[in-house]
């Protein structure tokens, strides 16, 4: 009733998972200084990306979005960013060549930094200190300076996401993405193992046919998509501050764009309905999505659609569902139905890392790869079974050869992870499990593929 959106109306509601900043003016010069930046992305940019997720909601294309579960100052390296890129632009090859359908590509990366917890206290050695938040807020290292939240860490974490950005978008439009290198996207140490050589194939096939193309006079050169692609940035819109500080108002339209990245998530544990996180989104005019845990409720989610996208517009809208292997086929269901009864235009994707995590007798935080297959493979069926479209899968993983998620063709085992366990938050899948994975999700689609068609003749 009369709540009218303006830049900060969301201050005026109550709000979740936020740090407390002990210099309250250093704060808003930082957030000023912010404003007076330059935009990471374009309205246009955002705007393509609604309209092909439209396009996902319909069944058209399939939607991929990985990267880092936090991304960190210490971490930031050009080879890290270019081995995620290679292993998602693999996997977008891997799910194009099993489902023949466009594959949109979204990084969790250039902007992924803040973090929610689930306590605001961490304990070690009966000292207690505020949680880690993500390095936009605070440090890792459990030390009573580093861990007070310093708004200097908003500049960083922009600085290292502009960066981060110039080179993806260098990796995507400069040559590195032509489809005739699509060998080279094979790292070392995966080239060797069985999703490597498997990987090979699907190259070869590629390769053939693009020399079949390129004698029918179809080669990059007259055809740009041949030799660049288009991927998009995404992070959870947490640290409303900063969000706010790059908020802008398109002049062509006239709407507010978030610019700190194509795609903004509200994350399950901000998601209430008159809360801060929801009342921010809903001004700005960038596809949103809703991390959707089993705790919501079916009506309470037709409720956060609606305040979030009142006109029902196709792509605006994706529903991150993160359940669990066990838990899916108990909640998802009845979601997809009063969706679908109450005609609402959206997006499904999998999630199968967050529900799934888990703490190893030595104390790691991890995941074991069967539960997160069995939680994607749940998803397809719900959908099968209700008719609607399984849009798409949401990964944290990486390009580099980390021991965080247990099992996968490497039978990664608990007495392993401590060998590279590198993340800063939750655990990640290396590059063969997110391959592996890939392939198991595209032998699903190919067969509903089959399936349609087998319906269509
Ligand atoms: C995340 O995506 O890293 C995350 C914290 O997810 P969720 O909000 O679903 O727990
Ligand atoms: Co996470």
């Amino acid at each position: 009733m009369g709540n009218i959106w303006s830049l900060d109306s969301w201050k005026n509601k109550p709000i979740e998972q936020q740090p407390k900043y002990e210099n309250e003016a250093e704060l808003s010069e930082v957030e000023a200084k912010l404003q007076s930046y330059p935009p990471l992305v374009f309205a246009g940019e955002a705007r393509n990306l609604k309209k092909i997720l439209a396009e996902v909601s319909e069944g058209k294309a399939f939607l991929l979005q990985g990267g880092d579960c936090a991304e960190s100052f210490s971490e930031f390296h050009p080879d890290n960013i270019r081995d995620t890129f290679r292993v998602l632009l693999q996997m977008s090859v891997i799910l194009m060549f099993g489902s023949s359908l466009p594959v949109v590509k979204i990084g969790r990366m250039a902007g992924q930094f803040a973090k929610p917890r689930s306590s605001a206290t961490e304990t070690q050695d009966g000292i207690d200190l505020p949680s880690y938040r993500g390095d936009i807020i605070n440090s890792i290292e459990f030390n009573k300076n580093m861990r007070k939240p310093d708004p200097k860490r908003l500049i960083q974490a922009y600085l290292q996401s502009s960066s981060t950005l110039n080179l993806i978008r260098a990796f995507s439009q400069g040559g590195y993405s032509d489809l005739r290198r699509v060998h080279g996207w094979n790292l070392d140490f995966v080239s060797e193992s069985r999703q490597g050589e498997k990987y090979k194939e699907i190259a070869e096939r590629i390769a053939e046919s693009l020399k079949f193309m390129e004698s029918c006079g179809i080669k990059p050169e007259n055809v740009p998509l041949l030799k660049q692609t288009d991927f998009y940035t995404s992070h959870e819109a947490l640290l409303l501050g900063y969000e706010q500080a790059l908020t802008r108002k398109d002049s062509t339209s006239g709407l507010w764009y978030g610019t700190s990245a194509h795609f903004l998530w509200i994350g399950d544990r901000t998601r209430q309905l008159d809360g801060a996180h929801v009342e921010f989104l809903s001004g700005l005019d960038n596809p949103i999505g809703i991390k959707v845990g089993p705790s919501m409720d079916p009506e309470e989610l037709v409720k956060i659609t609606d305040k979030l996208n009142p006109k029902n517009e196709p792509g605006r809208i994706t529903l991150i569902v993160r359940m669990g292997a066990e838990n899916i086929q108990k909640h998802l269901p009845k979601l997809i139905k009063k969706i679908l009864v109450e005609g609402r235009n959206v997006v499904w994707v999998s999630d199968p890392m967050h529900g799934n995590t888990l703490k190893a007798s030595n104390g790691y935080k991890t995941r074991k790869l069967d539960d997160i297959i069995l939680e994607v493979e749940n998803f397809f069926s719900c959908h099968s079974s209700e008719g609607t479209y399984p849009g798409g899968v949401h990964f944290e993983m990486t390009g580099q050869d980390v021991t965080e998620c247990l099992g996968g063709d490497q039978e990664i085992s608990e007495e392993d992870l401590s060998s590279r366990y590198h993340t800063f938050c939750d655990p990640r899948l290396n590059a063969k499990q997110a391959l592996e994975l890939s392939f198991l999700i595209a032998d699903i689609l190919k067969s509903n593929t089959k399936t349609d068609h087998s319906f269509t003749i």
